[in-house]
């Protein structure tokens, strides 16, 4: 949610900023804006839209200077308008500001800031602290202490009255070539380079330039220069910064000759499935192993219950995790939305361990429910796919996803790296219980054959493709469930949401009949989940009363499903597979269908309007 990118060094900064702006473009992209300091002020360049619509107005400008900052918005405070996107400078031109997060008390601040004599063009709560840096920068004297400066200082007395969250970046007119950053909430990562340094919200934009970055945390001021960097705390406290390494590079973030990065993603599910599961089987091949948890085989074994918390498609892996997890170890398990959880003050059971599940690790509702699950002193491990995340960094234990970068809004290899190690979590906890030791070896040989049966699912691509272009007319569509494949309904029509802006909901089957029903008619067709077995009966009833109410039907079907003939209007076939591995392979059909018919309807798949992958306000 915003993207931030900074760079010093002795490049012209204005082409590395908009590189790393556009690999930041899916974290919001209603506006964009850049500053650079040149010829002794800011040259600033703003527009409204997307990142190609700022290239024309930095070419005007013609930036030379090797100090800038810009960013992507996505709107909080204030409309989207070329005067509320970011960078904002002072009402006296000292300070440039660049902010992801929500300032809180701004009005307050532009009060007190008002009756000093600023002015202010923007109706954002960034324009605020922008000016209140301005206000203490003015008042400090110099220091002698490079690392020390009044502009570092200014900063550091703002951020204490600062209430809310922010990853800021400031320049000041006093100190060219020096960047100050500091994070609360929302994330910033430094970039060490060789004779530069970078800063942004995201690896993506730094790892083309270097693969050295310090991951700042929560109360931390970094000082960056070209050849030097420091970090201190909001209470002026030094810190010594560790280095680390990326271990993805730039290719592993490009289309490589796909259309979208969301057709992309899917196609790499099966190499994903593959690299979350890589090392993770015992050697006798009959249990899971996770080297991150920091807990050990007793004290797991001593849980009780386990409460999963995640939002968005997050949620959705939480819930098939819960029923695998019932299922095959017989614990317990409750998930809920993390941003509920969080303030509902629900009454826990002592013997719980928490999960928190979260693509980029930075959602702010899931961290917020995270930190609220610790105070009251349970242990909370996290399900992560970006390393470094905040998530990660505070939590126990956790398990990395290990699917590399997800660029599309719409998740996709996310989710069902998710699902998958919500399946070895079932079985690895079922394994310190009741299930026997040829239960445990079935279920890692199912886990194992997941990528190839995902691999035979995405051979569907062109017949789901035909079947998309012919259901785009519609407005409202249902997708329908049952057990481990309810969660995948709620994730299809999620994902037909997200990116076609066609309306859909997903239900139990059989809930169908107590309410969604009423909007069953030939203008509202019916996604099917199915799979052999016990439930197969009972969906197959659900279908009728579709068809009875001329409703079509799109079923997706395990192999040996013999439907009635003509009850599917659309017939998508799927392998049969073990039941902790369908979830995973149910999802490939949705995924696909929900992408071709947002192709077919022109909308812009990889950055659907109003939404951002990572949401890190509340
Ligand atoms: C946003 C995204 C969703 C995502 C959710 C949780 O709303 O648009 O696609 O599922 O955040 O993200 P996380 O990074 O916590 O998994």
């Amino acid at each position: 949610m915003c993207g931030i990118v900074g760079y010093i060094g002795k490049q012209k900064a204005a082409g590395i900023i908009l590189e790393g702006l556009k690999r930041l473009e899916y974290r919001g992209y209603d506006s964009t804006g850049i500053a650079i300091w040149q010829d002794g002020h800011f040259a600033v360049a703003k527009k409204v839209g997307r990142v190609a619509n700022l290239e024309p107005e930095t070419a005007k400008h013609r930036f030379v200077g090797t100090c800038g900052m810009g960013h992507t918005r996505w709107a909080t405070h204030g409309g989207v308008t070329d005067a509320n996107a970011h960078p904002h400078v002072s009402s006296d031109g000292q300070i440039a500001l660049i902010h992801n997060g929500v300032i809180e008390n701004y009005s307050s601040m532009k009060k007190f800031l008002l009756d000093k004599g600023y002015t202010f063009k923007s109706e954002t709560d960034t324009e605020v602290l922008c000016n209140l840096i301005a206000y203490h920068y003015a008042k400090e004297p110099e220091s002698t202490d490079p690392d020390e400066s009044r502009f570092v200082i200014s900063v550091r007395k703002t951020l204490r009255h600062a209430e809310g969250t922010y990853g800021i970046v400031v320049m000041a007119a006093d100190h060219p070539g020096e960047l100050v950053t500091a994070r609360k909430g929302s994330p910033l990562i430094l970039g060490i380079g060789d004779g530069e340094s970078l800063v942004a919200s995201d690896v993506a934009a730094i790892v083309s330039r270097t693969q050295s970055v310090v991951y700042l945390k929560d109360g931390e001021i970094a000082h960056l220069k070209a050849n030097t960097f420091s970090i201190t705390t909001l209470t002026a406290g030094d810190v010594s910064p560790v280095i680390d390494k990326v271990t993805w590079s730039i290719a592993d973030a490009e289309l490589n000759g796909y259309a979208h990065f969301m057709e992309k993603e899917i196609f790499e599910q099966p190499l994903a499935l593959e690299n979350a599961m890589r090392g993770r089987f015992s050697e006798d091949g009959s249990t899971a192993l996770f080297g991150g948890l920091n807990i050990s085989a007793n004290e797991f074994r001593g849980y009780d219950r386990f409460m999963f918390l995640a939002c968005g498609t997050a949620l959705h892996a939480c819930m098939v995790t819960e029923h695998l997890i019932e299922r095959f170890a017989r614990v317990p398990v409750e998930c809920d939305y993390a941003s509920e959880f969080r303030y509902r003050n629900m009454p826990l059971f002592r013997n719980t361990l928490f999960f928190v599940m979260s693509q980029s690790g930075e959602t702010i509702d899931t961290l917020g429910a995270m930190r609220e699950a610790k105070r009251k002193g349970y242990k909370v491990l996290a399900i992560n796919n970006v390393v470094g995340s905040t998530i990660a960094r505070e939590a126990d234990g956790g398990i990395y996803q290990h699917v590399g970068p997800e660029v599309g809004v719409a998740s996709t290899k996310a989710f069902t790296s998710q699902l998958l190690i919500g399946a070895m979590l079932a079985l690895y906890i079922g394994r310190m219980r009741d299930m026997s030791f040829s239960e445990g070896v079935e279920m890692v040989q199912a886990l194992k054959r997941a990528p190839d049966l995902v691999r035979v699912a995405l051979q569907q691509a062109d017949h789901i493709r035909g079947i998309a272009q012919r259901y785009t007319q519609y407005r409202d569509m249902l997708f329908l469930g049952r057990l481990s494949l309810f969660p995948i309904a709620l994730e299809g029509a999620l994902k037909l949401k997200e990116i076609s802006y066609i309306h859909a909901e997903g239900y139990p089957a059989a809930e169908m009949k107590h309410g969604p029903i009423a909007l069953i008619s030939e203008q509202c067709p019916s996604v099917f989940l199915v799979s052999s077995g016990e439930m197969f009966n009972k969906v197959v009833s659900s279908m009728q009363e579709i068809k009875a109410r001329k409703g079509k039907v799109i079923a997706v079907c395990t192999e040996s499903c013999k439907l009635p003939e003509g009850l599917a209007d659309e017939l998508i076939v799927i392998p049969e597979c073990h039941e902790a591995v369908l979830p995973i392979v149910a999802t490939i059909p949705v995924q696909l269908l929900s992408y071709y018919m947002a192709v077919e309807l022109h909308r812009d798949v990889d950055k659907p309007r109003n939404l951002a992958k990572s949401v890190t306000v509340e």
